[in-house]
């Protein structure tokens, strides 16, 4: 068999640990060729390929990013756009198509599979927000680096008895900075989908101060939003995918608690140092798991799915269920364990 496989949407570490994963199963266990393509669905449109074989792969478990290159093209968005992907990938001569991708990279292999392309998934981002599985890749070395990160900041924060405040990733879900707040001890954590009160915010960290402590750690996802009528945020309008520009919200929390408590503050925004560099041990093994089951998947004839962890097992979940779902941040992690557990 030729098997395609393609990375989309935003890198994350632990992609080439898929990939080389794929190659490896597919080669020596069935005899079968992995073509890479080259920057997600451009490359199937463009038509632009590299084969892959496992010396080409030496090398590349610990290596962040990804060797295919990935981008946030959207076939849906192009005029002929789903019925010439299908058209690209069997002029390519690919029997069946490998997605490793987030949300929106998964909704266009759903319509792929939907009209006939046999597809297999891999669920990727640092967000931690794909329906379906419990964890996706990239995710732990994220929380890793802002943990990290949160260490280096405390020290800092207690020589200057300061309120430091680090904006961490997540438009849309604030799975990294609750896990990064606990991991690292942060006095409050605000994520997108619980609506934060400022001044409720400023009292938590009065009342810690008060008890003698003199420097607080404030994580803050970058897609949380105050609750209306409490603070303004600028309105950046969106990108050329339809995602919302986010504008800083760090800063805007750091200023505001600076006016209200009159506690020096400062922001730090982590970005895209997250995405970046070599994956954790766990990210290494997981992503290995998954390239493999899809591999098993694909010469299981078992098209349509998406590979899953759930309970430590890998499983296939219907790619159907998971597209335009998203898996946010629950109650009980939240308001009982993360927003305000030390202040
Ligand atoms: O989806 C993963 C992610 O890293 C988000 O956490 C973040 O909001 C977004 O990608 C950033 O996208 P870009 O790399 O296009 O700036």
């Amino acid at each position: 068999m030729r098997i395609g496989v393609l990375t989309g949407g935003g890198d994350c570490p632990g992609l080439n640990a898929v990939i080389r994963a794929t190659v490896r199963k597919a080669e020596r266990d069935f005899g079968s060729q992995i073509v890479g393509i080259r920057d997600g669905w451009r490359g199937v449109i463009e038509r632009d390929t590299v084969e892959l074989d496992v010396e080409r792969m030496r090398g590349t478990l610990p290596k962040g990013g990804t060797i295919l290159g990935s981008s946030r093209t959207n076939p849906a968005l192009l005029e002929d756009g789903l019925p010439g992907t299908i058209r690209a990938l069997k002029e390519m001569k690919i029997d069946a198509l490998i997605v490793v991708g987030g949300d929106g990279t998964l909704g266009v292999a759903n319509r792929v599979s939907l009209l006939g392309f046999p597809v297999v998934a891999v669920p990727k981002t640092i967000d931690n927000d794909i329906w379906g599985t419990e964890y996706t890749f990239g995710f732990n070395t994220a929380v890793q680096i802002a943990t990290d990160a949160i260490d280096r900041l405390h020290t800092t924060a207690e020589s200057h008895d300061r309120v430091m405040v680090v904006e961490v990733m997540g438009r849309h879900v604030g799975h990294v900075a609750v896990h990064a707040g606990l991991a690292g001890g942060a006095a409050v954590t605000l994520i997108p989908e619980y609506p934060f009160d400022i001044q409720i915010v400023c009292e938590r960290l009065v009342r810690r101060h008060g008890r003698g402590r003199y420097a607080s750690i404030v994580v803050v996802a970058e897609g949380a939003v105050p609750i209306p009528g409490t603070i303004e945020l600028p309105d950046l309008g969106e990108d050329q995918w339809g995602n919302p520009r986010l504008g800083g919200i760090g800063a805007i929390v750091a200023g505001e608690i600076e006016a209200r408590t009159g506690f020096e503050s400062r922001a730090t925004v982590l970005g895209h140092v997250q995405r970046g560099g070599t994956p954790t041990a766990y990210d290494r093994v997981l992503s290995t798991r998954y390239g493999i089951a899809a591999v098993d998947a694909v010469h299981d004839g078992d098209f349509g799915m998406m590979v899953a962890l759930q309970s430590d097992q890998i499983v296939r979940v219907p790619l159907g269920e998971v597209a335009g779902r998203c898996k946010t941040v629950g109650p009980e992690m939240y308001e009982d364990v993360a927003r305000y557990f030390f202040a």
